[in-house]
């Protein structure tokens, strides 16, 4: 399994601003949306290209394209969906696959409750999106949901990791990669990520 942390002043800068409590919910969404944005970029390096001919105004050239258009964003609902739109700008033709998911509030089990997809999900590339890794009990839960699905070729997308979710997904699924803005110091003892942001879905929706 592969960690790749984006390593931009953009996305360090952008992170900092999404930390600052004082930060507007219509400010955050938009920074949100717009880290999403930047991690797709290096989350989708490994898109597979294939040529076709274009005529310029010059002549005929062979040209890269990519090869097919089997991309799904699956969002762990709620706070997944806030990096929906970063990822569609990137790629407009990516189908959209959502995940309900909840935590216990005593135990933090994750629990799935709605799961909507692609009839030919087991077919795509699939990027799961989330704002955070925390315990990785949702990534983790969200992840094997996937592959109950047929599907094979999954990576995972977050703005912040803590170290312990990063190793339940080294455990439970080594084949995922994940893409981050950050990797955070630790969990406090409500399983929220230390400095972290608070709670992602409570500042994308303006819920608190
Ligand atoms: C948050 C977050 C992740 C999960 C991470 O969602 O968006 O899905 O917690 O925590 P974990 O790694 O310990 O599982 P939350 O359960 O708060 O729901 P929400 O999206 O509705 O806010
Ligand atoms: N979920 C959040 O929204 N924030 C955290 O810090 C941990 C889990």
């Amino acid at each position: 399994m592969g960690v790749y942390v984006a390593d931009h002043p953009l996305v360090a800068h952008k992170l900092s601003v999404l930390r600052d409590k004082k930060t507007s919910v219509k400010d955050f969404r938009e920074l949100v949306s717009e880290i999403g944005m930047l991690i797709t970029y290096e989350a989708t390096r490994d898109l597979p290209l294939t040529t076709r001919i274009v005529e310029t105004p010059i002549c005929k050239a062979e040209v890269p394209t990519l090869k097919g258009k089997k991309f799904a964003v699956v969002p762990i609902l709620r706070a997944g969906l806030g990096l929906v739109d970063g990822v569609l700008r990137l790629v407009p033709s990516a189908r959209v696959g959502h995940i309900g998911m909840y935590r216990d509030e005593t135990t933090l089990e994750p629990h799935v409750y709605f799961c909507k997809m692609p009839k030919d999900i087991s077919e795509r590339n699939v990027l799961i999106v989330d704002p955070m890794l925390a315990t990785g009990g949702s990534a983790s839960a969200a992840v094997s949901e996937m592959k109950r699905r047929g599907c094979k070729n999954i990576k995972f997308m977050v703005l912040l990791a803590a170290p312990e979710g990063i190793q339940k997904m080294r455990e439970d699924h080594p084949d995922v990669d994940i893409y981050c803005g950050a990797i955070d110091e630790k969990l406090n003892e409500n399983g929220y990520i230390v400095p972290g942001l608070g709670d992602a879905g409570d500042r994308i929706f303006g819920t608190k």
